[in-house]
């Protein structure tokens, strides 16, 4: 019993003189672990009479317990401190005149720029449409039907409004431009999409880019062309491209592009998980299906589409392999653009 008042004090003393967290998982370790004092002492029960045990195993529990709770409490006071200590030194006083402080370009908003200029050039008009977006126009019209897998592919973001949702593509621009403007058509859709997702590749809010093209005589080869002149603009290099057999709803054939890695020049890294290959986009021709719900004359047009990931292109634009740096807001991370 007096062991265990000992063990008691030395492991709240402790506890309260730790000042990190590294000093507190070691004060923990000595204690709680599984060779710690406090499992030690339970082992010791054998040597406690046996009218005792009872009483002495409850204390032993008590013990852990106690301990347990004061880590914790201690664990919050640490985390409270950093934060409060970080807050303080990356305070920042926005109120201060702007000498010699200019402000720059955000980098999504730069490689938005970049790709609609391109496209610009090879004579693709520019179109928009609502975040707030008609189901029927998200994945209907695009031949995705109610109970269709591919409804799963894209985890959408309802909205308390039947019949609308918060777009998970930038596809249903090409619904919008087709029911709006007769062929031939050439345009892109820059914009935000939503979808429930979140880890350090992906962000619920981010952008893309949708391509359309529909007129006569369109075939596989035009989208090639445009993809593989178009990525060889925005890398400013021969980047290696290659089309892969893939699957959508909207478009038959399908393919994803990929292009060779531009991080290790296709040697092996972790960004191409050391296939030498990046995946930048997904195309294909327009569907039938997609143009007839357009009322789009199928016997006289075809037509190709592409979208592609903004944050996705942005990163391996600038090498950024942390897709929240984007939306920090952080003035380390802007200033460098
Ligand atoms: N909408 C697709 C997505 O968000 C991307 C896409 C693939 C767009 C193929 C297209 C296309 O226009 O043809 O995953």
């Amino acid at each position: 019993m007096q062991d265990l008042e000992e063990i008691k004090s030395s492991a709240l003393g402790e506890i309260s003189s730790c000042k990190d967290l590294h000093e507190l998982q070691q004060v923990k370790a000595k204690y709680l672990g599984k060779k710690g004092l406090v499992s030690q002492a339970l082992k010791r029960i054998k040597e406690i009479p046996p009218e005792e045990r009872r009483d002495y195993g409850k204390r032993v529990n008590a013990l852990k317990e106690l301990i347990e709770e004061e880590i914790k409490k201690k664990e919050e006071e640490i985390r409270r401190k950093e934060l409060e200590e970080k807050l303080l030194r990356e305070w920042q006083d926005l109120t201060l005149p702007l000498e010699n402080t200019i402000g720059s370009v955000h980098p999504i908003t730069l490689t938005l720029e970049r790709i609609v200029e391109i496209f610009r050039g090879m004579g693709f008009s520019v179109e928009q449409g609502p975040e707030i977006e008609l189901e029927d126009y998200n994945f209907d019209k695009l031949n995705i039907p109610k109970d269709h897998p591919a409804r799963d592919m894209q985890d959408t973001f309802y909205i308390n409004k039947e019949g609308y949702l918060l777009r998970t593509h930038t596809s249903p621009v090409q619904i919008r431009t087709m029911l709006s403007q007769k062929p031939p058509i050439q345009m892109i859709a820059p914009g935000r999409v939503y979808r429930r997702d979140d880890d350090p590749t992906h962000s619920p809010v981010f952008h893309q880019v949708e391509g359309l093209v529909v007129d006569e005589n369109i075939s596989f080869p035009h989208m090639k062309f445009v993809i593989e002149e178009f990525l060889r603009e925005f890398f400013q290099k021969d980047v290696p491209v290659r089309f892969r057999a893939s699957y959508f709803p909207f478009t038959e054939p399908s393919a994803e592009v990929d292009i060779g890695c531009v991080i290790c020049n296709q040697k092996g890294c972790r960004v191409c998980k050391n296939t030498g290959w990046l995946e930048v986009m997904g195309c294909g021709m327009v569907h039938p299906a997609v143009l007839e719900n357009c009322r789009v004359d199928t016997e006289i047009y075809q037509g190709f589409a592409f979208g592609m990931g903004v944050e996705r292109l942005a990163m391996l634009l600038f090498r950024i392999d942390n897709i929240k740096l984007f939306y920090e807001n952080d003035i380390r991370f802007l200033r460098q653009f």
